[in-house]
């Protein structure tokens, strides 16, 4: 293996110091692992953009919630270290939870104003645990790139927020998301669904891709769109929990004025959460 794996901050310090004393510029993609086509896809867009590329794998506690599936979620590290060695990631980053959270770690990072929205009212503290970890990651490995995949939207749209307001010298590229043949966002859920909740999954991805060719056409009632989206998922068998177009720049409810938007879905499908969006920009009629 060419990959080399590093567990504490200090032996991640030791590999990059003359990497950058050598002037070479580092890119990093953050995952919590289980790693499938979506994040090799952030690691070889990483990999044209610099001359190194360090990922992350580190399944962040602070972002699960009481009752949540932390203790369940996926660990395959030695698999996914054959991945990312298979496509010549340099370096990976493996710290256990007492690494990055000794005992009397205080702070944390709210980003009011995204952080209680769609996916943050019903994953309380969710969005302060993700921007307390990729705050805390981009200080660790100081990349000049980041990676991260637009199926994330809301967390996508807080990172950027975060690294704006607290002046990060980082630059955040989103990438597109990667899907299955049948449209279902890939995930590292996805392995939680039943062969029947499986065939039902993608009608998620099928109903925001109506709704976007249906203001497409010229809908101008959201809200009356919403609810028939809502109907037809638990038609489908899934138990949306919201459907929002909103404008794409404060993920707020768009008015009909707006002309960047992203439609922005949660549903669960047994004990799966799915979640996904499209984004797109209105032309004036
Ligand atoms: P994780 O769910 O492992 O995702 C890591 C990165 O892969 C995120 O940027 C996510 O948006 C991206 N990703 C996941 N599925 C994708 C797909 N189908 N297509 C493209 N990109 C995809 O997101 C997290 O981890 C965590 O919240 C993290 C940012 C690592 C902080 O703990």
């Amino acid at each position: 293996m060419s990959l080399s794996t590093v567990t504490t901050i200090e032996a991640l310090r030791d590999t990059l110091k003359p990497w950058r004393k050598a002037g070479n510029s580092v890119a990093f993609v953050p995952t919590m692992g289980n790693l499938h086509d979506g994040h090799l896809q952030l690691v070889e867009k990483a990999k044209e953009c610099a001359d190194k590329v360090v990922v992350s794998l580190f399944v962040n506690p602070t972002q699960f919630g009481v009752g949540e599936d932390f203790d369940h979620y996926p660990r395959t590290e030695s698999e996914d270290a054959k991945k990312l060695d298979a496509i010549g990631t340099d370096l990976l980053f493996l710290p256990s939870v007492s690494e990055i959270y000794p005992i009397n770690h205080r702070t944390s990072i709210s980003v009011s104003g995204l952080s209680d929205l769609h996916c943050g009212k019903t994953r309380v503290g969710h969005f302060d645990g993700v921007a307390t970890i990729v705050c805390k990651l981009f200080n660790i490995v100081q990349p000049d790139l980041a990676f991260f995949g637009e199926k994330d939207f809301q967390q996508l749209t807080l990172i950027r927020a975060l690294v704006r307001d607290l002046n990060i010298p980082v630059e955040i590229r989103g990438i597109e998301t990667v899907r299955e043949d049948d449209g279902l966002a890939m995930s590292s859920r996805n392995g939680y669904l039943s062969a029947d909740e499986r065939l039902a999954a993608p009608a998620l991805y099928r109903s925001l891709c109506q709704a976007r060719d249906r203001i497409l056409a010229g809908e101008q009632n959201y809200p009356a769109l919403e609810k028939r989206a809502m109907l037809s998922l638990r038609e489908a068998g899934l138990q949306p929990e919201y459907f929002s177009v909103c404008r794409q720049s404060s993920l707020m409810p768009a008015s009909t004025n707006d002309m960047e938007l992203v439609i922005l879905a949660a549903a669960r499908l047994g004990k799966t959460r799915l979640i996904d969006n499209v984004y797109f920009s209105k032309t004036p009629l």
